[in-house]
């Protein structure tokens, strides 16, 4: 928003992040996000801080906080959003616009209109879409805008104010589209489980393919080559991770439940099976080509991030997977090109390398569960003098086989011959 030439302040409640983003530094990995903190700060149009009453000046305010799982619930966790909400009360005037861009159990941007009536500031809802690791392109240049806004001249108000602050988007065309709340609200987590479910539906593919010897790969691409099915998001692997997809879809079907049409979404619990039973297949394909047994067998993890070009280890497919081996017996040893502290603090009781000619020292299997391009682009000789046994197994089916096979590998893959 400071590099589209607007005056922003950051509030945030941990003194630790804001110190780092004031120093250029995102408390997170993502790529081109601490060139533009530094340029902001250095035009004089972007600051961070811990003190509230520095929005009282603002007349757009954007809730951007998190909403987890519930621990031992599908529900999602409003509370940071209800807090940050609480703390802009005191400094809200009649000409203030608060936009949600939070993912929210529908029917929460109604409740919080409510809460913020006596302040006279308009509400409106206005999703994220944007996918970790492309974060800054996906901000700058999304594919739509989708404004969730009330009846009459606070939603006029609001919309006019958001068309301010996106109006270089708007001048490159970008769909706009402005509904009600509770649509707004349900496009995001309809397009998260749209999501999930395309890429549930190749992973269950992919199980076919294991029974049947047919390759999963050659099927996307055939089946993708309809337009009306498209090939993006049919990548058959490991399946889905991260803080978004997992819990976005039980977080729906809670609400659901909570709204009586729990019918409507039971497909979604299916999703989130077939999800996590390609975590178990990949341990069960690593066991077999070691002979049953993962007892004193030591295992290198390509990966520990959800996925690449991030360093957010939540709900990290790779991650469950090493913690699955190393529970059975295997010595398993993780690394990452970013996400090895995040993974560290998160399991202690994994073992880490620096990088991945450390990491593959001596292993009697190598499991690729991330495709970092690092990975993509390892070359099956010279990796083969740094480990004990050629054993790959490529849980994101992103290699060559016939090239590591010609190398003298035993190449397994997640629904590939
Ligand atoms: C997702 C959505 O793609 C964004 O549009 C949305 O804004 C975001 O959630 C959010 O709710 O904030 P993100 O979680 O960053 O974005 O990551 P994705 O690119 O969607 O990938 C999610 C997971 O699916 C990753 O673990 C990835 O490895 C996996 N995946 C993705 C596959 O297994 N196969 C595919 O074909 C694509």
């Amino acid at each position: 928003m400071a590099s589209l030439g607007h005056e922003v302040v950051g509030v945030d409640v941990d003194a630790d992040k804001v110190a780092a983003l004031t120093s250029g530094q995102p408390p997170f990995f993502e790529p081109g996000l601490s060139e533009l903190l530094v340029k902001g700060q250095d035009l004089g149009s972007l600051e961070f801080t811990t003190d509230v009453s520095r929005v009282a000046d603002a007349r757009i305010h954007f809730v951007c906080v998190g909403t987890p799982q519930k621990p031992g619930e599908f529900a999602a966790d409003v509370t940071y959003v209800d807090a940050a909400v609480d703390s802009l009360v005191p400094h809200l005037t009649s000409t203030s616009v608060v936009v949600g861009k939070s993912t929210v159990p529908v029917g929460t941007a109604e409740r919080l209109a409510a809460v913020l009536a006596p302040t006279g500031a308009s509400v409106m809802w206005n999703p994220e879409f944007l996918r970790e690791g492309h974060a800054v392109e996906d901000t700058l240049h999304p594919n739509r805008l989708v404004y969730g806004v009330a009846d009459g001249a606070a939603g006029e108000q609001a919309t006019a104010g958001l068309d301010e602050v996106y109006a270089t988007m708007l001048d490159e065309e970008t769909p706009r589209l402005v509904t009600d709340f509770a649509t707004a609200e349900l496009v995001k987590t309809a397009a998260n489980s749209f999501l999930a479910t395309k890429i549930s539906f190749i992973n269950a593919m992919a199980e076919l393919c294991e029974a049947s010897g047919a390759d999963v790969t050659q099927l996307a691409d055939a089946i993708g080559m309809d337009d009306r099915i498209g090939r993006k998001f049919l990548n058959a692997g490991l399946g889905f991770g991260g803080g978004c997809l997992p819990k976005d879809i039980r977080a729906f079907m809670a609400r659901a439940g909570e709204l009586g049409a729990d019918q409507a979404v039971a497909f979604l619990r299916e999703i989130d099976s077939i999800n996590m039973r390609r975590r178990v297949r990949m341990v069960d394909i690593a066991r077999d080509t070691l002979a049953g047994s993962f007892i004193g067998k030591k295992i290198t993890v390509l990966g520990a991030a959800f996925k690449p070009n991030s360093d957010d280890v939540r709900d990290s497919p790779a991650l469950a997977v090493a913690r699955l081996i190393a529970t059975q017996g295997g010595v398993v040893t993780v690394t990452d090109p970013q996400a090895i502290g995040n993974a560290a603090k998160a399991f202690p009781e994994l073992n880490y390398a620096a990088d991945a000619s450390q990491a593959l020292a001596g292993a009697d299997a190598v499991l690729l569960l991330t495709e970092w391009q690092e990975y993509r682009d390892l070359n099956p000789v010279a990796t083969a003098s740094l480990v004990a046994g050629k054993v790959l197994i490529d849980g994101r089916n992103v290699l060559t086989p016939e090239v590591w096979r010609s190398a003298g590998w035993t190449y397994r893959a997640l629904g590939r011959p």
